[in-house]
This record gives structure tokens, sequence and C-alpha cells, in this order.
């Protein structure tokens, strides 16, 4: 080689071997090989080399030329596989670490005590209907034999919508839109939400309830006693004794409220049953003859039982919970626990 192309080599040479980024290469590039740079210019000149040295002096610029090109070209990717590394390296993800977990929602207390039931009563051949939560007065009160001036009826204890049309305060309307609609046999179980203005550790604003109704030729109080016997039992065990105690309500004649044995301190006497040895679980009766003429019912014809119980003191009692507003609050560490 010529020491001219020497000279250029040594010096191209000098310079990749300090080049330190991508845009500096390139200046290096068209310094040495670009259309008016100085290996390109020595060729250009080529008129210049006398005749006799011209072919070697033209084979000695394309040599360099091809190995001035390699030389760049490993440079580069050189470069480019640095850069790979060191992107990879930047966005490493740790496969060991353990993966963030879905958590898992649960089915409500309440819920679970409403599918238990309702699970219980179709075994019996009931079936599960719903009425509205907004109510005409006359559903929820009057067809219900409630007269005008009954406690119940009080602005202390009914959200009014308006004068004629409340939050319905018990699941018992839905006895009188279905009998409306159906002719006997009736065997219906009519879970839902009702409302009431009261509220401490027993009693919220809303809550809920379940209405069972059942109504054929010669239904009588035996078969109430044996239904709702065989529910309970169900729910809260073979061995739990009960107990029918008289009661009244408008819409049953006669009723009866049902009492299971204690079943925290079981009959000895505790806080929770007020020392009585009972807890009082539904209301139950044989539907009044009254309210039969109000769906245009036979009371002569037909007869039946119907009941109704509040689903968060079921669940209260099955899983002893003491206030009532814990099913609220939507504390996940409360409801995790069922
Ligand atoms: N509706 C009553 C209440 O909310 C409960 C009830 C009692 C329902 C007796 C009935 C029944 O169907 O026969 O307190």
């Amino acid at each position: 080689m010529t020491a001219e192309l020497e000279a250029l080599r040594e010096q191209a040479e000098a310079e990749l071997g300090k080049v330190g980024t991508e845009e500096e290469l390139l200046t290096i590039r068209t310094r040495y090989l670009g259309r008016k740079g100085l290996l390109t210019g020595l060729l250009r000149n080529i008129a210049a080399v006398s005749p006799e040295a011209r072919p070697r002096f033209g084979k000695e610029c394309n040599e360099l030329k091809e190995i001035l090109t390699a030389r760049i070209d490993a440079v580069l990717d050189g470069m480019a596989s640095a850069r790979k590394a060191a992107t990879l390296l930047d966005a490493r993800i740790d496969v060991t670490l353990p993966g963030r977990g879905v958590r898992r929602g649960r089915v409500h207390p309440v819920i679970q005590v409403r599918e238990e039931i309702c699970r219980i009563f179709a075994s019996l051949g009931f079936s599960v209907v719903e009425g509205p939560e907004v109510e005409l007065d006359y559903y929820n009160f009057e067809a219900l034999n409630i007269p005008k001036d009954h406690p119940a009826r009080d602005m202390q204890d009914t959200f009014y919508v308006e004068d004629s049309i409340v939050l319905r305060t018990h699941t018992s309307p839905v006895q009188v839109r279905i009998m409306e609609k159906t002719r006997p046999p009736v065997r219906i179980l009519s879970p839902g939400r009702v409302y009431r203005r009261d509220s401490d550790v027993s009693h919220t604003p809303m809550f809920h309830q379940i209405e069972g109704l059942l109504v054929d030729k010669g239904v009588t109080f035996g078969d109430l006693k044996g239904v709702l016997t065989a529910f309970l039992k169900q729910v809260f065990g073979e061995g739990t004794a009960l107990r029918f105690r008289p009661s009244f309500f408008p819409f049953t004649e006669p009723s009866a409220e049902v009492d299971i044995r204690c079943v925290i301190c079981s009959g000895q006497g505790c806080r929770v049953c007020k020392q009585s040895g009972w807890l009082e679980i539904l209301g139950s009766g044989m539907v009044d003859p009254e309210v039969f003429k109000n769906v245009g019912y036979d009371p002569e014809e037909v007869s039946g039982f119907a009941f109704g119980l509040g689903l968060e003191r079921i669940a209260m009692l099955k899983f002893g919970i003491s206030d009532i507003r814990l099913f609220f609050e939507n504390d996940l560490r409360f409801l995790e626990q069922f």
C-alpha cells in the first residue's frame, strides 16, 4: 500500500478506536467514504498518478475502501447489540416473583341464609316470587287488614313516599299481590328488602325478610306447625327445641310466634335471649278470612297459613353476630369470615 494510503488507514483506525456514539461513527464514515470523502477524493485524482502505478493504486484504494467499510459496519453492529443488551437489562422481569392474585368475592352472609331458606322451601314445593319495594298503602296495610289507626302505620315506623305510597315495611304485601292474580292452591316464598325508620344494634332502616304463604283446601294449623318445624330443624339442627307462642297479627287468625331454644346458652339464660332461654324466630298464623275476602277467595272454601321472618336476625343467630350494622358496613375483614 502506498504511504499515502497507509497513513489514511492509520488515521481512520485511530478515529474508529476512539469513537463513542453512532453519530460520531456516521461522521467518520462520511469523512472517509462519502462522496466528498478523503478516500473518494484520492480515487478521483487517479489521473495524477503515473500510468504504470495507476492500476495498483486503484486496486489498493478499493481494498482500503472495503477494509474501512467492514470496520465501520462491525463497530455499528457492536453498538446495536450493546443497545439491545442495555434495553433488555432495563426491562428485566423477575419471573420468580409471585403473581398478583385476583381477589375472590364471596356470598354475603345474609344472602347465604336467604339461599339456604329458599332451597329448603323449594324442596317442599314452594316457588320463589318477588314484589315491589315501593308499595301502595293498600297492599302494605289495607288489604292485610291493618286498620288506619294501627301503630305500624305511624310516621315513626314507615317511610312514606306519598300519602298512599310507602317503602314496604314487610314482605307480607306480596301475599296479596300473588293471591289477587292466582287461584288456589298457592305455595310461595318471597324474599326481599323492607324498610322501617329504625336504627340501633338490632335494627337498620333497611333489612331483609322472607314471606311464606300456603293456601289450599283443608289446610290446618297442624300443617303450619309441621312445615315450620321441618324448616327450622333444617336451618338450626335436628335437635333444636321449638315452641309456638300465641300472638297477634292483623292478617292472621290465630297467630303464633315461633321461638327456638337459645343457640347461645342452650336455654340456660343469657344476654342474647334476655335470660328467657328462647329466641323469637318468626311470625306466623292462619290467613285471616278478611284477607281472603280482599283477594276474592272464599274463606269457607279454602284456608292457609303464612309466615314471615327477618333474614338478618337468622344470620346473626346462626353465625353469632351481635351487631346487625356489621352486615351493611361492607368491611371485607368481616365479610371474608363467612
Ligand atoms: N309481616 C310481619 C312483620 O313484618 C311478619 C309476619 C307475621 C308475616 C305473621 C306473616 C305472618 O306472614 O303470618 O312483622
